[in-house]
């Protein structure tokens, strides 16, 4: 039976955005019997039962994540809503943003019931203007409604969502940037512990949360564990710290596709089906050579490199939940957003224009990540302009493999990020790199001197 989308389903019905069309489609019913019925901690218990995993990238269960405040504090206690999706081709949260606010909006209110924050600050990238709008008017219709304000539908319930426009900047998103950006300071990321839900915004215990994640709240609250639960991927028998994948997923489709597209899925769908069956096939009649599985930051798949023990497969077939891309060493789920690059492009290139990108969004507070990212672009400028040495492959490896909270070199998971698409492409695109290198070849794209980005 072919999937019925639920987060997507008001997509394209008239006048999504409005409060009146959102209730007339159910919307807000369950967060009023909520503060008529429910008591906070149900909720909690309820989102943690669901097994639901964070939608920004790390995939950290959300229920647990809430539990992390501390006990009966006073307050303030803040929520923040990470919307700042500077990922590359990833565009999942500004659909929801634009199509569907009321969705995302009913997740923050039950959210806030549930952690007892009484203000969210809903933290936009600058650059979606149309969301931006769409939800500022999304909240004044709220206010309107009583549904946002003091002592919501007589319940003693506060709460007050301020939208809070971004600085253009990809570390913006992460977590603890984002809170120093909120604040109004430069995003750099703080030095954790303490982590936010002890020490957040203001220095109040804070939860920062994905939009998407949100939407998924209000879907749990609405159909229940079991329907949550009826989707996606149970946990790895062999893995004792695997949390299963559960529930319904947006997934972005960019790229050298016919139809770039951003699909509702059940978690665990393969790339070649959101390639071949969902985006349209790769344009132009080519075919794939390599594959983002979640973001730029993830890494590559090699789509023509065999599945070890499962015959006939390749890296084009593994499922996209939290757990199958790290089967063929990339990082990641990540953003769930798929960048294909056809099998007439250079992965010298393709490289060049990511390091491009992480060198130029390092905010530069640890010396791995801004000179490693620097040093990586000016290898692969080299390498694109046909001026590569043969030791260049193993320093960029090297160079990627220090750098990073996982080896402990960083404060934040961006020069994971850079590090990943680095050592994936030389690693399953070795060949294609050794040619550019003794051929001496220059790349069409390469401009005499254009060291864009270097610190
Ligand atoms: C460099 C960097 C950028 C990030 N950008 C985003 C982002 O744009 N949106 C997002 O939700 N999470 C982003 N994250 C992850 C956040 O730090 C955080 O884990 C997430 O917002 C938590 O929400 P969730 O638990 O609902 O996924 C980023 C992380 C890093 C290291
Ligand atoms: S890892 Fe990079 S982006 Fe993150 S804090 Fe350090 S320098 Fe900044």
């Amino acid at each position: 039976m072919p999937y019925e989308p639920v987060l997507l389903a008001r997509v394209g019905t008239p006048n999504p955005a409005s409060v009146e069309a959102y209730r007339a489609d159910g919307g807000y019913a369950v967060f009023e019997r909520v503060l008529a019925e429910v008591k906070p901690l149900e909720v909690v218990t309820r989102v943690k039962d669901s097994g639901l995993r964070g939608r920004g990238g790390a995939g950290f269960p959300t229920g647990l994540k809430w539990t992390f405040l501390p006990k009966d504090h006073p307050g303030p206690i803040y929520m923040c809503i990470n919307a700042d999706e500077s990922e590359p081709c990833t565009y999942n949260n500004r659909i929801l943003m634009e199509k569907d606010p009321h969705q995302v909006l009913e997740g923050i209110m039950l959210s806030c019931f549930a952690v007892k924050s009484e203000c969210a600050y809903f933290y936009l990238r600058y650059e979606y203007g149309d969301a931006y709008r769409t939800l500022l008017a999304a909240v004044n219709e709220c206010y309107a409604a009583g549904l946002l304000g003091k002592n919501i539908r007589n319940s003693g319930f506060n709460l007050d969502i301020v939208l809070h426009r971004g600085a253009g900047a990809y570390i913006c998103g992460e977590e603890t940037g984002l809170i120093e950006s909120l604040e109004g300071k430069r995003a750099w990321p703080r030095i954790k512990p303490p982590f936010p839900a002890i020490e957040g915004a203001f220095r109040k215990p804070t939860i920062v949360n994905n939009v998407e994640t949100m939407a998924c709240v209000t879907q749990i609250m609405r159909h229940g564990i079991d329907w949550f639960k009826s989707f996606g991927i149970a946990p790895d028998p062999k893995n004792p710290r695997d949390a299963g994948s559960y529930g319904p997923k947006l997934y972005t489709i960019a790229g050298h596709v016919n139809e770039p597209r951003c699909v509702e899925l059940p978690m665990g769908v393969t790339i070649r089906d959101l390639v071949e069956k969902h985006g349209g096939g790769v344009w132009k009649g080519r075919k794939a050579k390599a594959i983002n599985p979640g973001g730029l930051s993830m890494g590559f798949a090699d789509v023509n490199a065999p599945l070890k023990g499962e015959d006939g497969k390749t890296e084009y077939d593994i499922p996209l939940d939290f757990n199958g891309p790290g089967k063929i060493g990339c990082l990641g789920l990540g953003t769930a957003a798929i960048t294909v690059i056809d099998d007439q492009t250079s992965m010298v290139d393709v490289l060049h224009n990511v390091c491009q990108f992480f060198s130029h969004e390092s905010c530069g507070q640890c010396t791995p990540c801004r000179e490693g990212t620097g040093w990586m672009l000016k290898i692969t400028d080299r390498l694109r302009r046909g001026q590569g040495r043969r030791e260049d492959l193993d320093i960029l490896i090297d160079v990627s493999d220090r750098m990073g909270i996982m080896p402990g070199t960083t404060i934040c998971g961006l020069a994971d990020g850079a590090g990943w698409p680095v050592k994936t492409a030389i690693r399953k695109f070795r060949a294609e790199f050794e040619a550019a290198i003794k051929d001496g070849t220059r790349s069409r794209h390469a401009k005499s001197l254009d060291l864009v980005g270097a610190h």
